[in-house]
């Protein structure tokens, strides 16, 4: 449904995309995952057709990005990572604003706002202003004011930054309806657990550029049982290694950058014996870090960042 080949976006001097590659199939949910300042945004935008590019060939649905961008903008909607609703105005008179921009009027528009207002369970409140809304209904609108046209792929960028737990589940259970439509959904987030549970494949990117891409669970599978990550004193790391090479659950132990570098088929069982084998040698351990196997530490792993909160 999208294939990016060799995206280069730039602003002055600052790359912000940098010769990106990228396919999404038709029907997934594919999530970006980035710090601040990775480039998802600015990649999301371009492939809404609202940014230009420098470089690079993109095609959408079959249509490329620069000469036939006419013919993709109705197909594409956009939730913006910042809310873009008229305070004062309605639900349903926000909502009805954005289908005209996409060309709808009379009995259509009123059956698409009125369907758009459904599937985000606001129905009830089309009258009341905007302004008058919590967060989380805000962030509900805001998704529907990029549905109203029905679009067959939606960018949506971090759709749940600043929601509670409960709209959350709520903006989950639309997008998997969303999905279940048919719709190509490209989803940004620095939610980890959001993108385990929502995405059928993620791309990790950082600095403009994709890292990994796989399913989460292949990302996963990186990480192997986890690692840990243990700073001893150079001598005794050198004397211990054979010994911790033989623990039980150590599949490799190396020395990278003065840090004991253990990869383990279970970085939690692993442990408690590492900690067993220095308090029996009497090496003092001078600090420790498991990366157990999720998204969050395969993401640790690759950028050596953590992302936000
Ligand atoms: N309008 C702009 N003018 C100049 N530089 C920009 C502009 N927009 C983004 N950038 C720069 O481009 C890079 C990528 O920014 P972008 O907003 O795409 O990142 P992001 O992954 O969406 O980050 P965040 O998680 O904070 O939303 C950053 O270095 C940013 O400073
Ligand atoms: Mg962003």
């Amino acid at each position: 449904m999208i294939a990016v080949n060799g995206l280069c976006k730039k602003y002055g001097s600052r790359i912000a995309v940098n010769h990106l590659h990228l396919n999404v199939r038709e029907g997934e949910i594919f999530g970006l995952l980035g710090p601040n300042g990775a480039g998802k945004t600015t990649t999301i935008s371009i492939l809404a057709t609202l940014l230009p590019f420098d470089e690079g060939q993109v095609t959408i649905a079959g249509y490329d990005l620069v000469r036939e961008a006419g013919k993709i903008k109705p197909l594409v909607g956009f939730v913006p990572q910042e809310l873009a609703l008229y305070p004062t105005l309605g639900a349903w008179d926000n909502l009805a604003f954005f289908g005209r921009i996409y060309g709808l009027h009379g009995a259509l528009l009123k059956a698409r706002v009125s369907a758009a207002l459904e599937l985000v369970g606001l129905s009830d409140r089309a009258k009341d202003a905007v302004r008058t809304f919590s967060g989380g209904m805000k962030r509900r609108l805001n998704i529907a004011a990029g549905l109203v046209h029905q679009p067959r792929i939606l960018f949506l960028d971090e759709p749940t930054v600043g929601v509670d737990p409960q709209s959350r589940n709520f903006i989950f259970e639309h997008i998997e309806q969303l999905k279940a439509t048919g719709m190509t959904i490209i989803y940004t987030t620095h939610y980890m657990e959001e993108a385990e549970r929502l995405c059928d494949r993620v791309a990790i990117m950082d600095a403009g550029r994709i890292l990994a891409l796989d399913t989460p669970q292949g990302l996963i599978a990186l990480l192997g049982g986890g690692v840990i990550y243990a700073s001893l004193s150079a001598a005794a790391v050198e004397e211990l290694l054979p010994e911790i090479r033989a623990l039980p659950h150590v599949q490799a132990a190396s020395i990278q950058d003065n840090r004991l570098k253990i990869e383990t088929q279970a970085a939690r069982f692993a442990l408690p014996k590492l900690i067993e084998l220095c308090n029996m040698r009497d090496v003092p351990i001078l600090s420790l870090e498991m990366l157990e196997p999720n998204l969050e530490s395969v993401f640790l792993y690759l950028t050596g960042k953590r992302l936000r909160d």
